[in-house]
């Protein structure tokens, strides 16, 4: 699969802000059953091996996955402090879970054997957004080879992106959209900011 054209500007943006951790952290923005946004930070975790897909790694007990469940829709948005761009990704996240084909299990694999035990740790813990248990996270880290079964990953395929540089007199704000839902041809245009 080619590299869309976005995949360029936003390479250049990790590497140039690659001293700062915190700029691979993102808000991803999940719709409520009642229609309102649902917005946290997560973790961007690479590209999926010759795909333009996003992965990210969440709970399939956390909120979002119901919410994921009935709309597949996401927006991440993401600053890049160095470098003073921001771009807002949009499209559909896929949850890959312990039911996935073969091919996605293993990329589901992979990214649970590559966590640091304080991330896999978390796992174990029990029932998000419950009334605080008052020992129960006294845990040793689960096995770095199996995934627990509440372990999924999250892939964003993408349909538009919207790349605004602060940089520049006066900015520049890029719109890039896949014309066909079915490979990657995408057009981009140099918009007013
Ligand atoms: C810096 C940072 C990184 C985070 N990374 C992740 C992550 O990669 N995946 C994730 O599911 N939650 C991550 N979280 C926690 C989420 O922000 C959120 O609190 C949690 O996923 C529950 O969200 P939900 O109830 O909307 O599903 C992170 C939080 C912070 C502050």
């Amino acid at each position: 699969m080619p590299l869309a054209p976005w995949r360029s500007p936003l390479a250049r943006a990790l590497h140039r802000n690659r001293s700062l951790a915190y700029a691979r952290y993102v808000q991803l923005a999940t719709v409520r059953s009642d229609g309102r946004p649902a917005n946290r930070t997560i973790v961007f975790r690479g590209f999926r091996d010759q795909t333009n897909q996003l992965e990210f790694i969440a709970d399939t007990r956390s909120s979002k996955i119901d919410q994921l469940l009935l709309h597949p829709w996401g927006e991440v948005c993401w600053y890049f402090p160095k470098t003073r761009e921001q771009f807002r990704l949009m499209g559909k996240l896929t949850i890959v879970s312990a039911d996935a084909d073969a091919e996605f299990l293993k990329v589901r694999q992979n990214l649970w054997s590559s966590l640091s035990d304080a991330s896999r740790v978390q796992f174990v813990w029990p029932e998000p957004r419950k009334p605080r248990s008052a020992d129960a996270f006294e845990i040793l880290p689960p096995n770095a080879a199996e995934p627990l079964p509440n372990f999924c990953l999250l892939l964003f395929d993408l349909d538009q992106v919207d790349h605004l540089e602060l940089r520049g007199e006066p900015q520049n704000r890029y719109l890039y959209l896949k014309n066909t839902a079915a490979d990657e041809d995408w057009s981009m245009q140099n918009v007013n900011p």
